[in-house]
């Protein structure tokens, strides 16, 4: 026998009990964002490998290590996206949509892919939903970000689960500045450093300070801060942000150590997370990339965005029992009919149903069976009612309507009247 096939380590399924949740999430964050002025953006899955390694930077574990990169047939090197940024700025500048200054304000949706180890929270594909937008240089946008990103938790109901930490890594000046200042320190504790932080010392230093090794974290108590390297208009920026979360009442906390893993940040960067997923916590990141443009070849552009984990997410709205119990699509009417006549009558009727109630979920018995088998499956099918088509029906143009989820007496309702009997008792829209 040969063997079965699997979706491949980290690549899931999303099954059907766990789609009225995503779509849940994405319908949610689609109305709020357009509620703020956001355009949605649809990008695509792959691109040119020198994309993103000049994007999110050599020297970075996403492009050092996690991408899914290929020849294709004319032997150009392509990946799979492992974020959606990179792709969003080449969009934007190829179609001229930031030329002149004008604001753009995009969302988009989709898969990433990242060769990570598999964990709870953490896969080889994963989705992100992430905002982008140009041209806006001041801290005004990076708190509407915040701000918004704060309104989709209230309605979701998980404000309490998340909390916002934030950082300004400052220009690209007061890094390397600040990047000196720590590699000399760090150097001079060589030894004590672990092995990941020694190679990092010459590859990407910052991210040094997010490591997890806790004799590299003693270490880096008495080390140089970056917010004592911030010039005065990155101070003036950050404390622009902080005065406006204030002002709506969005609590954060300052995390020096917070360099992010993408290296086209600059100033602001934030990252909502939670205590309620175990090692994977971060639902939400971003921040500002006001260099990104330029660096692919465009004029000089302020950008500031973020993306959040749509399995996180998810995650957390069922850990939370936060997905509501209506998102359920079981159908309203399940029509049970019985012989050849009643059978077109219920296909007729169920178009007829369809035509006067649009929302209306109505299933149609396929295949003969039994009074006793159709109505199991009528029951299983979580249906509200089952609608009884047999001969004596027919004869007399009528549905016997028997509700299904309480002990109410079924009813005999004339054709005729039976959508604004299911719209009244379903409380659906004609
Ligand atoms: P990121 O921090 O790499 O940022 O990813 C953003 C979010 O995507 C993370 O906080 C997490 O929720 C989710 N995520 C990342 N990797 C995985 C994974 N392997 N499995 C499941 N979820 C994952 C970016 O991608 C930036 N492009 C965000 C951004 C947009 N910055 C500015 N604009």
């Amino acid at each position: 026998m040969s063997k079965t096939l699997q979706a491949i380590r980290g690549m899931n399924d999303i099954l059907p009990a766990q789609t009225p949740a995503w779509r849940y999430l994405e319908g949610t964050f689609a109305e709020l964002l357009d509620s703020y002025g956001y355009s949605e953006i649809r990008l695509p899955i792959v691109e040119y490998t020198e994309l993103f390694a000049r994007g999110i930077g050599e020297g970075t574990d996403v492009v050092d290590k996690e991408m899914y990169t290929f020849l294709d047939r004319n032997e150009e090197s392509l990946t799979l996206r492992p974020e959606g940024t990179a792709g969003c700025v080449r969009a934007v500048l190829e179609h001229g949509l930031s030329g002149g200054g004008q604001v753009q304000k995009l969302w988009y949706m989709g898969p990433m892919f990242r060769y990570e180890k598999p964990q709870k929270g953490r896969y080889r594909q994963f989705h992100q939903i992430g905002v982008e937008v140009f041209n806006q240089p001041g801290p005004d946008i990076d708190a509407e970000l915040i701000i918004l990103t704060a309104r989709l938790w209230k309605q979701l109901g998980m404000a309490d689960a998340v909390t916002l930490q934030l950082n300004s890594l400052g220009s690209s000046e007061d890094r390397a500045r600040y990047r000196d200042a720590l590699v000399e320190y760090l150097k001079a504790r060589f030894e004590q450093l672990d092995e990941d932080s020694q190679r990092r010392l010459t590859t990407n230093p910052l991210r040094i300070l997010d490591s997890k090794n806790a004799q590299t974290q003693a270490l880096l108590a008495d080390a140089p801060t970056l917010a004592d390297y911030l010039d005065d208009e990155s101070r003036a920026h950050f404390e622009g942000l902080k005065a406006r979360l204030d002002a709506v009442g969005i609590a954060y906390e300052i995390n020096p150590k917070l360099v992010r893993g993408l290296d086209y940040y600059g100033r602001t960067v934030f990252e909502w997370v939670t205590d309620k997923l175990g090692a994977q916590g971060t639902v939400c990141a971003g921040g500002r990339y006001d260099g990104l443009v330029a660096q692919f070849g465009g004029k000089p552009t302020p950008g500031v965005g973020f993306a959040m984990g749509v399995e996180r997410l998810v995650l957390l709205l069922e850990t939370l029992g936060l997905v509501p119990a209506e998102l359920s699509r079981a159908p309203h009417a399940y029509i049970c009919a019985f012989g050849e006549a009643a059978e077109l009558a219920a296909l007729q009727l169920s178009e007829r149903l369809r035509d006067t109630l649009p929302g209306l979920r109505v299933l149609v018995n396929a295949g003969a069976g039994s009074f006793k088998s159709q109505f199991k499956k009528a029951d299983k099918s979580g249906a509200h009612f089952a609608l009884i088509l047999g001969e004596d029906e027919l004869a007399q143009r009528v549905v016997g309507v028997k509700p299904l989820r309480d002990d109410s007496e079924q009813q005999s309702i004339g054709w005729d009247a039976l959508a604004g009997h299911l719209a009244a008792s379903l409380q659906l829209r004609a």
